[in-house]
């Protein structure tokens, strides 16, 4: 049987990693807590029930996956508490997810969970969810922050889940933002292109897998087969009698309904990755026809912020930086050691990639290719490539390298006119089109005088393991 959100919790809770919060407040209680949670390297997940204005049992979790060990339960690998353990086994076994996924198409089934209550009509309300306020300059209730939305390829019939947020407008209207070219919004397109309304269903609560997969950006179409593939089981899923669209059979949470072509509404601001409040944007709507939730049903959170306090960031940087590691190696570049999307600035900002150079331009080729992957995001900013002597996990190990290795007028090139987002904030707000530029640093040793390079003051094994054999009580 798949498992579902409850009993990701309870693994959760076998390893010391949820907590339970009893009475908070919907209003930036929910919100404020996560965030300061997620300040906590070691952050557990949060249940929050007897949520203020909500009957008990109608709940919401935030934090499901921040930490290694967390997300090693979402990817069911060994658990474990390192970035760098985490991203070696994830290397390994993208392959061979990615040679299954055929094996693992969603297997229809004709009832679950999901079905055990059933609001339409009048009595379709999305307040009757603890929404939380997350900031307090937000616009309005997100109930879509650690959700996937289902859309379907009116064409060619495919299926796609992605994460984009949803807006609770009303009580029976939801406003969606996807960046352009998001493959939710490429669906939609092609519906109004033919006049014609697009079908969306919106799973908001559900084990963290649908999420976190929802929100990287896998080939379209591939996210039940991935889920299925990790798991090692199809997902099961219940065709929706409204939309005719695929919703997973154990969901907590999901809403059903329409985007009509013919209406926008403003939707925003939202407090969001970037570690800025995007501005409100006219979004296109969905008009919600139909819930199903299960008894006691599950919201799943996940609050932007600046980070740290960015709950989608670290799986979207761990499982981006593994992905984008084999794009590069298929390429044929050699040698590429490793490759990191830095926690630190949420992501695509500041890239690292670390290489065992091998011939003159080596370097920059690595960076230039780096920055134009899909995989890598955006809006990318910096793209840094160092050698393989460096941690690209360790900002502290980058920043030494950068201050020591690069000369900036030798090292770094601009690329201009890279595909951006209105959510960058450097971007003013009166620009009709959204590119920004690049910068890409080569901050490996020279490689004509690498070998000549002063040697770095660093510890040698050997004399480490004989001073700690000799000094063991120091426990150093
Ligand atoms: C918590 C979270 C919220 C996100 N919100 C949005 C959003 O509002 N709009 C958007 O276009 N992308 C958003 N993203 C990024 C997309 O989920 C990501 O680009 C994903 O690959 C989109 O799916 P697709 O590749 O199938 O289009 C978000 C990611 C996370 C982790």
């Amino acid at each position: 049987m798949n498992d579902d959100l409850r009993d990701y919790l309870g693994k959760a809770e076998g390893i010391d990693k949820l907590k339970m919060i009893s009475g908070a407040d919907w209003n930036l209680e929910i919100g404020t807590i996560s965030a300061l949670n997620l300040k906590n390297k070691d952050c557990p997940a949060l249940l929050f029930d007897n949520i203020k204005d909500y009957p008990s049992g109608f709940r919401v979790v935030t934090c499901t996956g921040s930490t290694p060990s967390l997300v090693s339960l979402i990817l069911n690998l060994p658990v474990t508490r390192s970035d760098l353990n985490l991203l070696g086994t994830l290397r390994e076994k993208l392959p061979q997810w990615e040679s299954e996924l055929d094996r693992f198409k969603p297997e229809e089934v004709s009832t679950g969970p999901i079905l055990e209550n059933v609001l339409s009509g009048k009595d379709v309300d999305l307040f009757k969810f603890p929404v939380p306020q997350y900031h307090s300059l937000d616009g309005g209730r997100y109930i879509g922050t650690g959700h996937a939305v289902i859309t379907k390829d009116p064409d060619t019939g495919e299926i796609n889940l992605g994460t984009y947020r949803v807006q609770a407008l009303d009580s029976k209207t939801a406003g969606w933002y996807m960046m352009p070219n998001q493959h939710g919004d490429i669906h939609r397109a092609k519906y109004h292109e033919k006049g014609k309304p697009c079908p969306v269903a919106v799973s908001v609560g559900h084990h963290p897998l649908i999420f976190r997969l929802g929100s990287v950006e896998l080939p379209s179409g591939m996210e039940y087969q991935y889920a299925g593939a990790i798991r090692g089981e199809p997902v099961k899923v219940i065709i929706d009698e409204v939309t005719g669209l695929p919703i997973p059979a154990d969901s907590e949470i999901v809403l059903v309904g329409w985007c009509p072509p013919d209406k926008v509404r403003l939707e925003g601001p939202f407090g969001e990755w970037t570690g800025y409040y995007g501005r409100n944007i006219k979004t296109p709507i969905i008009e919600i026809e139909r819930i199903y939730y299960r008894n006691d049903p599950i919201l799943v959170g996940a609050s932007p912020g600046k980070p740290p306090m960015c709950d989608g960031i670290y799986f979207r940087s761990l499982f981006r930086s593994a992905r984008l590691h084999d794009e590069l190696v298929k390429t044929g570049i050699p040698d590429v050691k490793g490759v990191w999307l830095t926690k630190e600035t949420n992501g695509p900002f500041l890239i690292v990639v670390s290489i065992k150079q091998r011939f003159a331009g080596h370097a920059k080729q690595a960076a230039l290719l780096t920055s134009q992957f899909r995989t890598a995001g955006r809006p990318g900013r910096f793209v840094v490539v160092v050698d393989d002597d460096i941690d690209p996990t360790d900002i502290a190990d980058v920043l030494w390298a950068m201050g020591t290795r690069v000369d900036p007028q030798e090292d770094i090139d601009i690329i201009r006119g890279a595909p951006s987002t209105e959510l960058d904030p450097r971007i003013p707000r009166e620009a009709n089109t959204y590119v920004n530029s690049i910068a890409i640093i080569n901050a490996c040793k020279p490689f004509e005088w690498k070998d000549d390079f002063p040697v770095s003051v660093d510890l040698e094994e050997d004399i480490v393991e004989k001073v700690r054999a000799k000094w063991k009580d120091l426990d150093i």
